[in-house]
C-alpha cells in the first residue's frame, strides 16, 4: 500500500523542539527527505534535504547564524531556502536560486511540517493539557514496522489489550463493556460503560480503590487518538501522533498525561518505563501483523466492537480521498463487547 496523497495537506509532528538545536536535523515524513534548522530568528525551517549544486544531503552540512552550509561546496541557504552564497564564485547568485521549504511552526514543544501549499483550515493539534497546571507530561517516540492506520486502531482497541498486555495493563473478567461510538467529520468518538476496572499493574496507579472509571477514547483524523480515563479527582491521557514515514513504518510520539496530585512526581519513572513495555509489545504485535499482510494481503473480517475501527477508518478515508467527501453529519452507533 502506498500512501495516500492528501496526507500532505495536514501538519506532521516532525521532531520534539528540544531536538532541534545548532546542527541540522535529518527526517523522513511522507516518504520525503527533509532537513531542519532553526533560522536567524530562531524559527524552525524545514527544506527538502539536498542540495541543489550536486544533491549533498543538506543534513550533513553545518549552521551558522541561522544559514545552513552544505558539506560538498559550501553553498549557504537561508531560512526561506535561497542560497546566499557560493564559495567559489565569492559572492551571492546572481537571480534567485533555492532549495524548496515547506511549511513548518513550532506548538507545544512540537515541531510540525506541512507538505502542501494549497490551502486548509488544517491546524497542528493542540496538545491536551500540555503544561497545564496540576498535570504533568512524559514524551515517549517509538518507531513501527507498520501503517498509520494499523498503529491508530491499535491505540484505541481493547480487546487486544488482554492478550498482548496481560498484567500490565489490563486482566481478562468476562464483563460486558457497552460503547457508545459517535462519528463526525474528521472525528470519531467513543464512550465505555461499566468498564472492567481492573488494570492489571496499572491499577495502583489508575485505580487503587477498583471503582468504576470513566473511560473515552477519540480519533482526530487523519493521525491521532487520544485515551483518557478519569478516576475520582485524577485524570490520565494517552495521546498518540502517528507520523508516516514510508509506507512500511510509521514513527508515534506518545505523550503521557496526568494529574494525579501529589503522585504526579513519584510516579513518573514508573509509568514512563511500564508505558514503555506496553509500547514495546504493540511494536511486536504490530510487525507481525505488518509484515504478514506484506506477503497476504486480505480484507478484514470484523466482530462487533470493531465498529470503532471502522468508523475510523470512513473517517480517515473521508479526509485524505477527495472521492469520498465528508457527509457533515452526525452518526451514533452502539455496540457491546467482552473483556
Ligand atoms: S553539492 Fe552542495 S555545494 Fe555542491
Ligand atoms: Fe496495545
Amino acid at each position: 500500500m502506498s500512501l495516500d496523497k492528501n496526507l500532505d495537506l495536514f501538519w506532521w509532528v516532525a521532531a520534539e523542539s528540544h531536538e532541534l538545536q545548532n546542527k541540522p536535523l535529518a527526517r523522513k515524513i511522507l516518504d520525503k527527505d527533509i532537513v531542519l534548522f532553526r533560522g536567524e530568528d530562531g524559527h524552525p525551517v524545514a527544506l527538502k534535504d539536498q542540495c541543489i549544486h550536486r544533491g549533498a544531503a543538506l543534513s550533513s552540512g553545518t549552521i551558522q547564524k541561522g544559514q545552513l552550509t552544505c558539506p560538498y561546496h559550501g553553498w549557504r541557504y537561508n531560512q526561506s531556502g535561497d542560497v546566499t552564497w557560493i564559495p567559489s564564485e565569492g559572492r551571492a547568485p546572481k537571480g534567485r536560486r533555492c532549495q524548496r521549504e515547506y511549511q513548518a511552526i513550532e506548538q507545544d514543544g512540537f515541531v510540525y511540517v506541512r507538505f502542501s501549499q494549497k490551502k486548509t483550515n488544517a491546524q497542528p493539534f493542540p496538545m491536551p493539557h500540555y503544561k497545564d497546571k496540576g498535570y504533568s507530561s512524559i514524551r515517549l517516540q517509538n518507531l513501527f514496522e507498520a501503517e498509520l492506520l494499523n498503529c491508530v486502531e491499535n491505540f484505541i482497541d481493547i480487546p487486544h489489550t488482554t492478550f498482548v498486555h496481560p498484567n500490565i495493563f489490563r486482566n481478562e473478567s468476562g464483563c460486558e463493556t457497552k460503547t457508545k461510538i459517535t462519528k463526525r467529520t474528521g472525528h470519531v468518538h467513543i464512550e465505555y460503560f461499566n468498564e472492567n476496572s481492573d488494570f492489571g499493574w496499572f491499577s495502583w496507579f489508575l485505580n487503587p480503590k477498583k471503582i468504576p472509571v470513566v473511560h473515552t477514547d477519540e480519533y482526530f483524523g487523519p493521525n491521532i487518538t487520544t485515551v483518557n480515563y478519569y478516576v475520582e479527582k485524577g485524570h490520565f491521557i494517552i495521546t498518540s501522533q502517528s507520523v508516516p514515514i514510508d509506507e512500511d513504518h510509521t514513527l508515534v510520539y506518545t505523550d503521557l498525561t496526568y494529574n494525579y496530585g501529589i503522585w504526579n512526581y513519584f510516579c513518573r519513572p514508573i509509568v514512563r518505563s511500564q508505558s514503555q513495555k506496553v509500547i514495546d509489545q504493540d511494536v511486536i504485535i504490530l510487525k507481525n501483523q505488518h509484515q504478514t499482510l506484506k506477503r497476504n494481503p486480505m480484507r478484514f473480517q470484523n466482530s462487533d466492537c470493531d465498529l470503532i475501527h471502522l468508523a475510523v477508518d470512513q473517517t480517515y478515508h473521508e479526509l485524505v480521498d477527495p472521492k469520498n467527501a465528508p457527509t457533515n453529519e452526525e452518526k451514533v452507533t452502539e455496540c457491546s463487547f467482552w473483556i
